[in-house]
């Protein structure tokens, strides 16, 4: 008997399945035409909070519900003016590779399977696009979050192997990066059981770089104190301002004082892509471990990161383990050793390289650098409007893809007049940047990972926050 797990009726669920892809295109296709965002209704919350499905119903009344409850209601990012956060926009063709992806349902362990090579293929030209070396290990993962963990975890291993026998005993491990370091930073000390304390933030100069000395004089004091340095963090874009610390200083100073390079480059490592952002990013071929994200600038659809790692004998040191039923055979299928488990924390993996795979060999790494170098330029393009619309202030410099400003106000009422313009610029579905504080500021920041924007949206946004701004502003009296 078959399962009813599969369709009873294969060519029942073709239609379905047709219409269900053809909606998904047109749906892509006409994002532009909705509103950035909309709150899901208080109806359409009620009806999916429902009980446990004990028994099945018909795929084409499933599939009709999340027509109406699910589909409509996105937080935005694959909308031409989403900017909030570092979302990525994804593109139609690494949609279809998810498809695919899940219909092989493959197993990314390892083994005899040519997913396998893709992956490892993939990762090839990962390393040869940013120009990291070639004989790094890589591993692709979920997200920059557990990228960046592991890159530090194989920083720690690299710094004391005794410790996965052991663990950390007393031992007071030091990790070093910028103020401005991304909060996975805290929380990779927190889960490693060194301790959120063991985190030292360096100030940053105006341009919101680590300051070297500073630097040199918490690890040199930190020594003295009895505790034992072992990584240094750089930024390659942060996730306020996209700014980039001077890696060949950091580079050089690891190297000087024995420690371990980590860069996190979740977006700013893409910037090598382009000759002439490439500079911005120099030293980053340097780093012991690069971290970088996909989903985000890679214009990939969630979930996918990547970690490289120079020293591929300490990245396999750090996470391999053994177990019989894990062990290569003769022949057959597990004639090819396990390869990814010894790279990273998962055991059972996706096969996140397809859309990867699928993506560069159809756009090509040239369109990648395009798209890039557009959203820079155009970011440029909002900075200039901005120090140009009297009523609007920049808050920091724009080195690559993120725009911080605000509608100028009395200092008193700015930070809440701003606020009350990037909620309205949200609920009226006009545009969807985010918000962060610059010096106690509070700013309207755009970060732009969108391929999808042009200039004209960044003209909406600007005529929209002027006209919020003074529609908002209680005259002073
Ligand atoms: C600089 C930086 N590092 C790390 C992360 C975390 O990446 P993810 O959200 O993919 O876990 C982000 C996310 O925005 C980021 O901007």
């Amino acid at each position: 008997m078959p399962s009813e797990l599969d369709p009873k009726d294969w060519n029942a669920f073709r239609a379905v399945a047709h219409q269900a892809l053809d909606d998904a295109i047109t749906y892509m296709q006409t994002v532009g035409d909705r509103p950035v965002w909309r709150t899901v209704p208080e109806d359409v919350k009620k009806a999916l909070r429902e009980p446990l499905p004990e028994t099945g119903q018909p795929l084409e009344q499933v599939y009709s519900q999340f027509k109406e409850l699910v589909l409509p209601y996105p937080n935005g990012n694959i909308h031409p003016r989403f900017w909030g956060w570092v979302m990525g926009t994804g593109s139609p063709t690494a949609m279809l590779a998810e498809m695919l992806g899940g219909a092989m349902n493959a197993h990314l362990a390892g083994y005899d399977q040519s997913p396998s090579i893709v992956e490892e293929q993939t990762l090839e030209w990962l390393k040869q696009m940013l120009g990291y070396p070639m004989e790094a290990t890589g591993v692709l993962v979920s997200g920059c979050t557990t990228a960046n963990l592991i890159g530090l975890a194989v920083a720690r291993h690299a710094a004391d192997p005794e410790i996965r026998a052991s663990g950390l005993g007393g031992r007071q491990m030091t990790v070093y990066g910028s103020t401005e370091t991304h909060s996975w930073a805290a929380k990779a000390c927190e889960l490693m059981g060194l301790g959120k304390a063991a985190l030292r933030l360096v100030p940053v100069d105006s341009d919101f770089r680590i300051k070297l000395d500073d630097l040199a004089a918490q690890v040199a004091a930190d020594r003295a104190a009895g505790m034992q340095p072992f990584c240094v963090i750089g930024n390659a874009g942060t996730v306020n301002t996209a700014a980039t610390d001077d890696l060949n200083a950091l580079a050089d100073f690891c190297e000087r004082e024995d420690l371990w390079f980590h860069v996190d480059g979740a977006f700013g490592a893409l910037a090598a892509l382009v000759p002439k952002l490439r500079p911005q990013v120099a030293g980053m071929e340097r780093a012991d471990s690069l971290a970088f994200d996909l989903h985000k600038w890679g214009y990939l659809p969630y979930e996918i990161a990547c970690i490289f790692v120079r020293d591929s004998a300490v990245h396999r040191s750090t996470f391999a383990t053994k177990a019989h039923y894990l062990n290569a055979i003769a022949g057959g299928v597990a004639r090819e050793p396990l390869v990814f488990p010894d790279l990273g924390i998962q055991l059972s993996r996706g096969f996140r390289a397809l859309k990867l795979w699928m993506a560069l060999k159809n756009q090509g790494v040239d369109a990648w650098a395009r798209a890039i170098e557009r959203n820079v330029d155009d970011c440029q393009y909002l900075a200039a409007r901005i120090t140009a619309t009297p009523e609007l202030e920049l808050l920091a410099p724009v080195p690559l893809n993120i725009v911080c400003f605000r509608y100028r106000a009395p200092e008193a009422e700015a930070n809440a007049l701003n606020q009350a313009i990037l909620v309205r610029l949200q609920e009226d579905g006009i545009a969807l940047p985010s918000s962060t504080v610059i010096d106690g500021k509070f700013a309207i920041r755009v970060a732009n990972t969108n391929h999808r924007t042009s200039r004209e949206d960044f003209d909406v946004l600007v005529e929209a926050v002027v006209r919020l701004g003074s529609s908002l502003l209680v005259p002073a009296q």
